[in-house]
């Protein structure tokens, strides 16, 4: 019987991150193959697991070119792109007084704009077949505001509502485009986050209570939800954000 997954070409930014590798993890499991992109250079790592189911790029997804690079390395390698997964991003945790010009456009490029760039060219191959999955990586930050998350609530709110316009856009061509909603997962991210905070094991406690199951994620639960979103079992899914916050945003 064939996966869900395969013989597809699927395009993982963020592939370097915590939830990044466990989608490429998990999309490997199941058949696919896989373009893991990342502008960490460990990214390149993959290319020893699985050389003829991965191949890596080190490329930069708020850069218009680098995107060109990622695409064309994907489909010289395993033809063209099935399913985007738009998952790089980054947090800068500040309020807006204390958030530079420079800091917001970092931001805002990292989370929002790259969906835009990957998506622009992942497209067109999509509507020529008629089918085709993009899944972004968004955050409780998309729908609800959180205390100095000024520029990253702004980008993953727009990161939600590009979603949203794409899959108005794109349903009659056979494309469908999510979201998930994230709460907080136990990857670099989140460590670098405590660690920026004057009392990192009160953080760490704080976190897990403002989440009703208690505890926060681990990658591959996020990665279960990306999956689910990008397969055939979400089929007459779009434009929905799928929240995998541990209840955060039920209260
Ligand atoms: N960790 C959390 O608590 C949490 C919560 C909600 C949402 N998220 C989101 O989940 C996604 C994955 O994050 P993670 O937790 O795995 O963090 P991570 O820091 O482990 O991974 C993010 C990856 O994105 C890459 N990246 C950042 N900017 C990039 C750019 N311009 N071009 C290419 N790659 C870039 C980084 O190098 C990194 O490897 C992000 O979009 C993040 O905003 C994380």
């Amino acid at each position: 019987m064939e996966s869900t997954f395969g013989g597809k070409t699927v395009v993982v930014s963020g592939a370097a991150g915590g939830v990044g590798r466990a989608v490429v993890a998990q999309l490997v499991a199941q058949g696919a193959r896989v373009c893991a992109t990342d502008i960490a250079s460990t990214v390149t790592q993959f290319d020893e697991i699985k050389p003829d189911q991965i191949v890596s790029v080190m490329a930069d997804v708020t850069k218009s070119d680098d995107v060109e690079k990622i695409f064309g390395v994907a489909e010289a390698k395993f033809g063209s792109v099935d399913i985007l997964i738009s998952n790089a991003g980054f947090i800068i945790s500040k309020s807006v007084h204390d958030t530079t010009e420079e800091e917001w456009d970092r931001v805002m490029n990292a989370n929002a704009k790259s969906l835009f760039l990957m998506s622009k060219r992942a497209l067109p191959s999509m509507i020529a077949k008629g089918a085709g999955s993009i899944v972004a990586t968004g955050s409780i930050s998309s729908v609800l505001g959180l205390p100095e998350q000024a520029a990253y609530c702004a980008a993953k709110g727009a990161l939600l509502q590009l979603v949203r316009q794409m899959a108005i856009d794109y349903a009659p061509k056979g494309i469908r485009v999510n979201a998930v909603g994230a709460g907080s997962i136990d990857t670099p991210f989140l460590r670098r986050y405590l660690d920026g905070l004057e009392d990192p094991i009160a953080g760490e406690a704080a976190i897990k209570a403002a989440h009703p199951l208690g505890r926060w994620a681990e990658p591959s639960e996020i990665a279960d939800a990306i999956l689910y979103l990008a397969g055939k079992k979400a089929s007459f899914v779009t434009g929905q954000i799928l929240m995998a916050d541990g209840g955060y945003s039920a209260r």
